[in-house]
């Protein structure tokens, strides 16, 4: 029997959003998890939206969790098997391998990508997706984050979706550009989706 949640998606069918493992977690470590429940399809949609208007290339998808927006991504016409999934609790990877075939899932800490990703990844990264909640942490912290996607994906920078209305990265402390790309009241808490890029060489 296939049943619906309240988010709208088959609680049943592989890859979809597996709401008791989510919230097990979040029980278990709520700073590291940054939401009670998955990404909503709404927001799933705008990110896949925005990946699949890029380039080609890998697209690494950091914290991944249970794969609401890499499904999301694969329903857009991204292939599967430019998915590069990260994810640091072993038991959502493990989910995300039996739910997503085809992608590769990498259980790692995103503060280790440089060592974990490099020979796995197929080509040149065409988008990173940061799925952690960077902005919990110290600005020490996210430095490091900004130095190890700058280490996989050169210039390239990342999205990064939050419930925060302003820019949730103290950005040009970080020496990045931002600009927010969407926002929908149509997920828990309403979330925004930012772009940062690294800043060029000053001019001149
Ligand atoms: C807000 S949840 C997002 C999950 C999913 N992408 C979604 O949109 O529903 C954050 C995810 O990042 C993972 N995570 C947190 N810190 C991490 C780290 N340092 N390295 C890799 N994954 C991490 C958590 O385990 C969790 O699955």
């Amino acid at each position: 029997m296939r049943t619906t949640s309240s988010l709208g998606q088959d609680a049943d069918r592989p890859g979809t959003a597996n709401l008791p493992l989510f919230f097990r977690r979040w029980l278990s470590d709520p700073l590291q998890m940054g939401s009670i429940v998955p990404s909503s399809r709404t927001l799933c949609r705008r990110i896949a939206r925005l990946v699949a208007a890029g380039g080609e290339g890998p697209v690494v998808e950091i914290g991944a969790g249970t794969g609401v927006i890499s499904r999301a991504l694969i329903e857009a016409g991204i292939a599967p098997e430019r998915l590069v999934l990260v994810e640091i609790v072993p038991e959502m990877a493990d989910h995300l391998r039996a739910s997503l075939p085809g992608t590769t899932v990498v259980c790692a800490d995103a503060f280790a990508l440089p060592q974990h990703l490099v020979a796995r990844l197929p080509g040149p990264v065409g988008t990173v997706i940061c799925g952690i909640p960077l902005v919990m942490l110290p600005l020490e912290r996210q430095r490091q984050f900004v130095a190890q996607v700058e280490r996989i994906a050169p210039g390239l920078g990342f999205l990064l979706y939050t419930y925060c209305i302003t820019s949730p990265l103290p950005y040009r402390k970080l020496g990045l550009e931002a600009v927010r790309e969407a926002w929908t009241p149509r997920n828990f808490p309403p979330a925004s989706v930012w772009r940062y890029r690294p800043l060029g060489p000053p001019a001149g």
